[in-house]
């Protein structure tokens, strides 16, 4: 198939399930690689409701069948007012929607169901809706190939970074700070299939949790509660002997690690030493610091060659100032020169929106969108399905 250059509108909404972000590209064919210009972002928050009911539904014990499939209705129209919004502002001709839902859950390890063993993946929003109410085809469903290929379903953001990022003098991380945080590595001069990418560990979802519990704040704004705390040592010593930290990659991680238990577990540690919830809250981001610093030294730094490195931060942890300087201060040493994702000419919200995008625009054409390097797959494959308008 002749690849065409349309617009395309890339819909995200990831563990931390605070909203819809909506990127509006501009996609056309390339020689070695697609052009792909961002041409504008919208964030919308959820409703109350509706994060209420994301949240419960993400990873629990048991939610009534009823209403896994009234919520998988409901994200359904949540993306359709949001891309339509997106529409009216920008006063664009819409070819293709590619929406990656929100994941209620995520299990990148086989394991036996039903007499069979299997890894699986969900992420929830029925683009039947999104397809009507906008009457443009939407590409959605995108991990489960990769998984079939022999992935782990994610990263899938990977592309993106290596079609906008690759350089031939420069090695590039680009760090995601999400609910999750995950990083793309590509070192100078490399090929596709060279690029490294994988989990972290904890984005903000343990700032956000004790932010809500302490402070009844979803999340910590700037980083100033964090800024007025102290570190609690031990607390962050004994947290970075998770077990997760020691998994080689590929490895994902989710709210399976460090969701709700996992902070609950967390908190009480810190108040075993101190009663200033400051505290907790700048440990906690201290956290997140440490574990994507470790996570370079250990699987990243030996691979970049020689010389300066950009490490380029995205996601709405880059908002948060305290944890973007405890992160400038532990990568320094390695060489690496921190900035956020907007110094690039990328609003830090919009990199993952665009991403889904770009992988909706490879579908579209046939072409594989996972790096297989990344996932683990065996091979590349086509990602998700198309729904027609
Ligand atoms: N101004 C800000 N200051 C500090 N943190 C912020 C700010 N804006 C967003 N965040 C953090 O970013 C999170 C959302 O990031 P996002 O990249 O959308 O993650 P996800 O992909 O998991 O939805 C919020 O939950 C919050 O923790
Ligand atoms: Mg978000």
């Amino acid at each position: 198939m002749t690849a065409q250059a349309m617009i395309v509108a890339g819909v995200m909404s990831g563990t931390s399930a605070d909203g819809i972000d909506v990127a509006l590209v501009r996609i056309a064919p390339g020689k070695s690689r697609p052009k792909v210009t961002l041409l504008a972002h919208e964030g919308f928050a959820y409703s109350g409701a509706l994060r209420r009911s994301v949240l419960a539904a993400m990873n629990a014990a048991s939610v009534p069948t009823g209403e896994l499939a009234r919520l998988n209705w409901r994200l359904g129209t949540a993306y359709a007012e949001a891309v339509k919004e997106t529409r009216r502002r920008h006063r664009v001709k819409l070819d293709l929607i590619g929406c990656h839902g929100q994941t209620l859950y995520h299990q990148a390890r086989a394991m036996s169901f039903a007499g069979r063993r299997f890894a699986c993946t969900w992420q929830a929003g029925e683009a039947a809706v999104i397809a009507a109410a906008l009457g443009v085809p939407v590409v959605s469903n995108f991990r489960p190939a990769d998984m079939l290929a022999g992935g782990q379903g994610a990263p899938l953001v990977p592309l993106l970074d290596y079609v906008l990022f690759a350089d031939a003098e420069r090695g590039r991380v680009l760090q995601n700070i999400g609910g999750i945080a995950n990083l793309t590595a590509i070192p100078p001069g490399a090929g596709i299939d060279r690029v490294i990418a994988f989990d972290t560990g904890p984005g903000n979802m343990v700032i956000d949790a004790l932010a809500q519990e302490l402070f009844g704040q979803s999340f910590d704004r700037g980083g100033a509660i964090a800024a007025r705390g102290t570190i609690l040592k031990p607390v962050l010593a004994s947290g970075m002997r998770n077990s997760y930290y020691r998994l080689k990659p590929p490895r994902t991680a989710g709210r399976e690690q460090f969701g709700r238990e996992y902070a609950a577990l967390f908190l009480a540690a810190c108040r075993r030493i101190t009663r200033k919830p400051e505290d907790a809250l700048a440990t906690a981001t201290a956290l997140t610091a440490e574990s994507i610093a470790g996570a370079y030294r250990k699987f990243v730094a030996a691979r970049m060659k020689s010389g300066r490195v950009d490490y380029i931060v995205s996601g709405g942890g880059a908002k948060n100032e305290t944890l973007m300087s405890m992160l400038a201060e532990r990568l320094e040493p390695f060489g690496c020169a921190l900035s956020a994702i907007d110094e690039f000419g990328i609003p830090a919200s919009a990199k993952e929106a665009a991403a889904f995008a770009l992988l909706a625009w490879q579908t579209w054409h046939r072409r594989p969108g996972n790096i297989p390097s990344a996932t683990g797959a065996s091979r590349p494959a086509i990602l998700g399905q198309v729904t027609y308008a």
